[in-house]
C-alpha cells in the first residue's frame, strides 16, 4: 500500500483524504464513490508549470482532458493556468461552458467531424492538430466558408516505440495517429503552409502512455529536432511551435518508480536543448499534455464490500459494489492497481484476496491476488490512483449507473458530479408507439 497526495490516516485508523475521512464520505455519498484530492491536483499541475518556468523556454502545459474531463477539473485547470487539450466535440464542449480560455485549447482526435471542426473554428480555439490529410480538407473547407484563418499543428509518429501496454503506445510507425516521418509529414505541412485558411504553427508528437523512462522521449526529440531542420529548410522560415506530448507514467503498485514530474520536465528540455542546439536551430515554444500524472494519483475509489467467496486452498474472492463498469484498466490492459480497507487501515491480520466487480463478466476482476487487512462484508475498500481514465471511460454495462465523484480539500468535500440514478438511464430509451401496448404503464 502507498498513500498519494494528502491521503493519510487518521486517529479513527480510517483513510483520509484532503482532510475528509473516507467512511463518511461513503456514508454521505455512497458507493461506489470517485473522490478527487483537489490539493493532490494543483500539487502535480503547479509543479508542471514551475518546472517549466525554472527553464529559460516558452512553453503551455496543456491538461490532457480525456484522462478526466468535468467542468470543475476544467476550472482548476484553468486556475492553475494550464492550456488543455481536448479530443472531442464532447470535450471542447464541456471546456466551453466551463468558459475556460479558448485560445488555450488545442483539439485533437484522429477522425474529427466535420462538426467537431466546425465547432473549434467557429470558437477560433488555440490550435487544431491536425492528424491526417481528411483534417486538412476538413479544416480548409470550414474555414473558409466561415472565412476563419485556423491555427494548426501536425502529428508526426516519430517511429518510437514507448516502453508501456501495446494498446497505450502512439509513437510507433504502424500507428492509426499522424503522419509518419519524413515524407509524409513533410508534405502535409507544405498543403498547411500553402493553405489561406490554416496558420501553420509545428508539429506535435504523442509516443504512448504511463511512460517511465525518458529514453523514447529523448530518442523522439532527436528526430524531431532533425525533422524541424528539414522542414524549416524546406519551407524556408522557423516553426513557432513544438508539442512533444503526454504519457508521464505515475505509480499504481508500491512497487512502481515513476520520475517526479520535475524530473521527467528536466530531463525532456535537456534533450530539446540539446538537439535543437546541435543544429543550430532556435527552440521553439514547447507545448506539452500531461494526463494522467496530474490527475492519476489524486483519485481513489471508494466501494462497499459485499458477497464473499472462499474456495478453500484456491481463493478467496471478495466481491465489491462496482468494477470493470467504473474501472475497465484492469480487464483492458491488466492494470495493476493498490487498495485498503479504508475503515481498518493498520491491522495485525492481512490476508490474500482477489478484489472482484459486480459485472456479469468473469473478467472483471479489479486486482488480483492482494493483502488486505482481514476484509469483511461492510467494509469500504478504498482502490488508489483511479484518478486517470476510470470516470472518463466509465460505461453502463449491466445497465449499472455511473458513480458520483467528489471532491475534496482541506476538510471539505464537494460534488463535482452526480450519481446516476435508474431514471437517468432511461432517459434515451424510446418506445415505438406499436411497442407501446405492451410496455407496463404500471
Ligand atoms: N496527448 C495525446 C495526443 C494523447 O493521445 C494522450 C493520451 C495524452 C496527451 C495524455 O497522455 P497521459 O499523460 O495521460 O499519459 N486509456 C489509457 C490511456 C490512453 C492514453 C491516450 N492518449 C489508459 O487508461 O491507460
Amino acid at each position: 500500500m502507498y498513500l498519494s497526495g494528502t491521503s493519510q490516516v487518521n486517529e479513527k485508523n480510517h483513510l483520509e483524504i484532503g482532510g475528509v475521512d473516507a467512511i463518511e464520505l461513503a456514508e454521505r455519498f455512497g458507493t461506489p464513490l470517485y473522490v478527487l484530492d483537489e490539493e493532490a491536483v494543483r500539487r502535480n499541475m503547479q509543479e508542471f508549470v514551475q518546472s517549466f518556468s525554472k527553464q529559460n523556454i516558452t512553453y503551455q502545459v496543456a491538461y490532457a482532458s480525456k484522462a478526466l474531463c468535468t467542468m470543475s477539473v476544467c476550472k482548476i485547470a484553468e486556475e492553475e493556468g494550464l492550456s488543455l487539450d481536448v479530443v472531442s466535440g464532447g470535450e471542447l464542449y464541456t471546456a466551453l461552458k466551463t468558459g475556460f480560455p479558448k485560445e488555450r485549447i488545442h483539439f485533437h482526435g484522429n477522425n474529427k467531424s466535420f462538426a467537431e471542426i466546425e465547432m473549434a473554428i467557429l470558437e477560433e480555439i488555440g490550435a487544431i492538430i491536425i492528424d491526417n490529410l481528411h483534417d486538412i480538407q476538413l479544416i480548409e473547407a470550414i474555414a473558409e466558408k466561415h472565412r476563419v484563418v485556423t491555427k494548426a499543428l501536425i502529428r508526426v509518429t516519430p517511429g518510437i516505440e514507448a516502453h508501456t501496454h501495446e494498446y497505450i503506445q502512439t509513437g510507433q510507425e504502424d500507428s492509426k495517429f499522424g503522419f509518419n516521418l519524413t515524407d509524409p509529414a513533410l508534405a502535409a505541412a507544405k498543403m498547411a503552409e500553402q493553405s489561406p485558411w490554416i496558420d501553420f504553427r509545428g508539429f506535435h508528437f504523442h509516443i504512448g502512455s504511463q511512460i517511465f523512462e525518458m529514453t523514447g522521449f529523448v530518442k523522439a526529440v532527436e528526430r524531431i529536432a532533425e525533422f524541424y531542420s528539414i522542414v524549416q529548410y524546406e519551407l524556408g522560415r522557423d516553426l513557432p511551435v513544438l508539442n512533444t506530448g503526454g504519457g508521464f507514467g505515475i505509480r499504481y503498485e508500491s512497487t512502481d518508480r515513476p520520475l517526479q514530474i520535475k524530473e521527467y520536465v528536466s530531463a525532456l528540455v535537456e534533450a530539446l536543448n540539446y538537439y535543437f542546439a546541435e543544429r543550430s536551430l532556435k527552440l521553439p515554444e514547447i507545448w506539452i499534455e500531461p494526463g494522467r500524472s496530474i490527475v492519476g494519483e489524486a483519485g481513489t475509489t471508494l466501494y462497499t464490500v459485499g458477497a464473499i467467496k472462499e474456495i478453500p486452498e484456491l481463493r478467496k474472492y471478495i466481491a465489491v459494489d462496482g468494477g470493470m463498469m467504473d474501472n475497465p484498466r484492469p480487464a483492458l490492459y491488466q492494470a495493476k492497481y493498490s487498495a485498503a480497507i479504508a475503515n481498518r487501515m493498520f491491522s495485525d491480520y492481512q490476508e490474500k484476496v482477489t478484489v472482484a466487480g459486480k459485472a456479469c463478466e468473469s473478467g472483471d476482476m479489479l486486482i488480483r491476488d492482494i493483502e488486505l487487512n482481514n476484509p469483511q462484508s461492510g467494509d469500504i475498500l478504498a482502490v488508489f490512483s483511479t484518478g486517470a481514465y476510470n470516470y472518463s471511460m466509465a460505461s453502463n454495462y449491466n445497465r449499472i449507473p455511473r458513480p458520483a465523484m467528489v471532491l475534496v480539500n482541506r476538510g471539505q468535500a464537494d460534488l463535482i458530479v452526480k450519481r446516476e440514478t435508474y431514471e437517468d438511464l432511461l432517459q434515451f430509451d424510446l418506445v415505438p408507439e406499436r411497442l407501446r401496448s405492451k410496455v407496463s404503464t404500471k
